[in-house]
Parts: C-alpha cells; structure tokens; sequence
C-alpha cells in the first residue's frame, strides 16, 4: 500500500457519512488543514463542524467524544493518541504527520510509509492527499504549502522535497503556485527592506539584527537608495539592487566568521501563491503562515480558519492587527532568551520563560534562537501554563544525525512525570506537572544522552 492509496481509503470511508466533526491544531499547520478538508467536504455536500484544540490530551478527547459526531476527522494532530481513540470507540479519521503511538484504521501519517514527517509532508500535506481523493481539489494546494512551510518543512534543504515537492508541483500545473530561489528574509511581500534585516534570526546578522539603524547604514553603504523618505520593499527592488543586497549579505557572514551552512540559509526556495494580490502577507507562504499562526495562537483560530477560506476583508484585517502583536511578542521573547542565556546540563540547554512568554508561542521562541545559542545540544524551553508547564524543545540536523529523537525523549521524559509529549525528531513539546520540572529535566538529559550516544 501507498501513502496516496491509504488516502483514498481514508477518502472512500469519509465519503460513507452525510457529516463530519473536524478537529485541528492551533497553528498554521492545523488551520491550513481544517481548511482543506473543510473546503473538500462543503464541495462534496458533506456537513462539518471544526474545532481547534491546543493539543489533544484525554481531556480534550473526552470533550471530542460527548459531541457525539457520526465521524470525527483529526487534521494535524491525533497520531499520538492512538489508543485513546479506539478505546473511546470514535468513529475516526486520523490525517497527521507527527511520529506515530498505537495503530488505527483510518490513520493516514508519513511514517507508516517510510516517509519524514518534518520534511516531506506536513499535516497539511496529508490532508491534502485526501482531499484530492474526495473529488477535483488541486486547487487547494497553494494551502497545504502554507502549511508545508508553516512547520518549516522547506528548511533542511533549502527547499521542499518528496510528497511535499509533489504537492508543489500540482499547484504550479494548477496555476496557484510559482516557486523560485530568492532571499530566505522574512518579510518580502510587506516590509521595508531594511526591516528584512533588523528582524532577520535565522541567520543572525552580528551587530544588524535587532537594529534599525545598523540596517539602513548597511544598506546605504552599499548604495541602496530610499525613494524619497520610503523605503522600498523587497519586491519592488531591481533585480541587480536584488544580487547587489545578497552579495553583500553573503560577504558580510562570511568575513563575521559565520559557518558556510548558516550562511547558505540566506538563500533558499520561495513560494508564491498566485491568485493572492501582490504586497500582502497572504502572497507569500512564509508570511501567509505567520498571518495564520498569529490568529490561532492567541485563541483566535476563527480568524486564521476565515482567511484559509478567503476572507480578505474583516477577517484579514483583524489577522493583520494580531499580527503586529504577534511580532511584538516574538521579538520581546527573543530578547529575553538573549539576557537570560540558557543553562546547560550535560546533553541539553533550557531557559524558563515563567509567564513572560506566551506557552503557545515558546516553541517559535525556542526555534528562532537556534540561531544564537550554542549547537552541540538541543534547546528545551518552559513556559507557565494552566495547572502545569508547557515544554517545547529545537533540535538542528547534526544532531539527528547522531542520532537525536525529541520526539521520542520528550513523550518518554514526560509520561514518566505524569505528562504528555510528542512531536518530531527535530521539534516537540509536552505538558508537565509545574513541581515535576526538575525530575523531567534530569529523566530528558539522560534520555537524550543515550540517543546521541
Ligand atoms: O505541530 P507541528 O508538527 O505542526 O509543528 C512542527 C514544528 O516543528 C514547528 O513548530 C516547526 O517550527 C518545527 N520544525 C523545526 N525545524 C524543522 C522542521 C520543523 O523547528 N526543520
Ligand atoms: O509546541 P511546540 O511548537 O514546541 O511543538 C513542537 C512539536 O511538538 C509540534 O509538532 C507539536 O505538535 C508537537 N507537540 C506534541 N505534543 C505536545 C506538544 C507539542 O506532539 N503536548
Ligand atoms: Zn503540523
């Protein structure tokens, strides 16, 4: 069997109800999801419902399991809890591509197929495959990019690959996706270009980065003109002031003594969504996925769910003011990891945020310091939650190659504390009993000790 053959048994079995309870995750991933199947069933005369969860633990289940669905659909998440959905007898369909606890009938997830779950399909992606098995629905490729790079899919290789490049090149056929190398700086749809810089993590410009003046010096510097008092965006750049900015980018890195493989990651494949106008955060997937992420995680996942399904006014708008304060959030989260420092145990390094950072946004925290912290060991943050602590934890790809599993170390650490986790080989998160911390931190450090070994 076949990832795209189990999708259209997964198809073939949601086609057998008149109704479906959606259920997604909080972030760009889980909303791109929901819309994807969301749009599929309203085309196919199927009712739904969609919640989003935070994560889905017992309790959320339990809450799942009273509303009595005739079928639930689990879109970016549900495949580590397994067992729980059969033991609650849900009539279910599980579409996820986090690293798999349990089995299921219906569970459509990557690594049942040999697939990598972090690179070459996301949870969008997979829902994605069904929903081209429930009718003529490529055009809903342009949102499982999104999604795609959403989790950073697109990172480790500078591009998207294997289902996910697949997925990519149904959009370009369908006219809904151009792709192309260009910068990989945040921000090239909507900002000015010198905001490129000052907000640039990953990589970390030593002595730009987290200045506006040091950015509009270095780009006079190398003759980049303002048109009149504005500066331009990215976009609206000449192509020769385009190659002008990289080379001097490149040069600078190299002569700050940066690794070439940081350095490379100034360039990388970007991805254009064709039916969006030009200028705004929704064009590009990188920002269409921050859009999303600024809505969801803040309890506002209505809003990112009413973009994915084409809303551009009110919706939009409200997106666009959440995202000014989701930006903020991050950059005040990144400055407080950068005064703090990390504290190192053997295998790992962690800060606590306390409540100075939001426990939804701490794993987006925790991964754009990757580029600033030491690289020998992973990153494990904490911030304060409801009746306990949220963990999330960054990995980078010479330690997987060592051998490293957060996912695996993470669901381990936390079950034997009375907590849950899970996730991927380069990313995952748990919640924790508060007064477990230490005796988590000690069980993770030996866990991740004995993977790298
Ligand atoms: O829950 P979900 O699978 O959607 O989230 C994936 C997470 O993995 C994202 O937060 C993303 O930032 C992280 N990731 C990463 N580096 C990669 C791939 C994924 O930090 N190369
Ligand atoms: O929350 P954070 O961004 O750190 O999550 C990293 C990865 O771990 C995501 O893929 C997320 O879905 C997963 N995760 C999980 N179980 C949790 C918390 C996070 O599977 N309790
Ligand atoms: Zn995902």
């Amino acid at each position: 069997m076949t990832i795209y053959s189990k999708a259209q048994e997964c198809a073939d079995f949601i086609k057998k109800h008149s109704s479906a309870f959606v259920v997604s995750h909080i972030d760009a991933d889980g909303l791109t999801s929901a819309a994807i199947i969301g749009k599929a069933l309203e085309r196919i005369g199927i009712d739904y419902d969609i919640r989003f969860v935070k994560q889905l633990d017992s309790t959320a289940l339990a809450g799942i399991a009273d509303n009595n669905a005739e079928l639930v659909i689990f879109t970016d998440l549900g495949s580590g809890m397994l067992d729980a959905i059969k033991t609650l007898k849900l009539n279910a369909v599980i579409s996820d591509h986090h690293q798999p606890r349990g089995v299921h009938e219906y569970h459509l997830n990557p690594h049942l197929f040999g697939l990598h779950g972090a690179t070459e399909v996301s949870g969008s992606g997979v829902t994605y495959l069904i929903a081209t098995s429930l009718g003529n629905n490529s055009d809903l490729a342009d949102l499982a990019i999104v999604g795609a790079v959403g989790d950073l899919q697109h990172m480790k290789n500078g591009q998207l690959i294997g289902i996910n490049r697949q997925i990519l090149e149904d959009g370009a056929k369908t006219g809904v996706l151009h792709y192309e190398k260009d910068l990989l700086l945040f921000g090239k749809q909507t900002r000015p270009i010198f905001k490129l810089l000052q907000y640039s993590s990953d990589p970390y410009l030593p002595g730009i980065s987290g200045s506006e003046d040091a950015s509009i010096e270095f780009l006079k510097k190398i003759g980049i003109r303002q048109h009149g008092e504005k500066w331009r965006r990215w976009i609206d750049l000449e192509p020769v002031e385009k190659q002008q900015i990289v080379s001097a980018l490149f040069q600078f890195c190299l002569s700050s003594g940066m690794p070439a493989t940081s350095v490379q990651r100034l360039i990388g494949e970007v991805y254009t969504l064709l039916r969006e106008r030009e200028g705004t955060e929704v064009r590009d997937a990188s920002e269409y996925s921050t859009l999303l992420n600024a809505t969801a995680r803040y309890d506002h996942a209505d809003i990112g769910l009413a973009v994915c399904m084409g809303d551009r006014g009110k919706s939009y708008d409200e997106a666009s003011t959440l995202l000014n304060e989701h930006r903020k959030n991050l950059v005040e989260g990144i400055n407080l990891v950068k005064e703090q420092g990390t504290i190192r145990m053997e295998h790992l390094q962690y800060f606590d945020s306390g409540n100075k950072i939001r426990e939804t946004i701490v794993g987006i925290v925790a991964g754009m310091c990757t580029s600033f912290v030491r690289h020998d060991v992973p990153i494990i943050a904490f911030a304060d939650t409801d009746g306990g602590v949220k963990v999330s934890s960054r990995g980078n790809y010479d330690l997987i190659r060592k051998g490293l599993n957060l996912g695996n170390a993470i669901s381990e650490a936390a079950r034997s504390v009375g907590g849950t986790g899970g996730g991927h080989d380069i990313a995952a998160g748990a919640f924790i009993p508060r007064e477990a911390k230490s005796e988590f931190l000690k069980i993770l450090d030996s866990r991740i000790g004995s993977q790298i070994r």
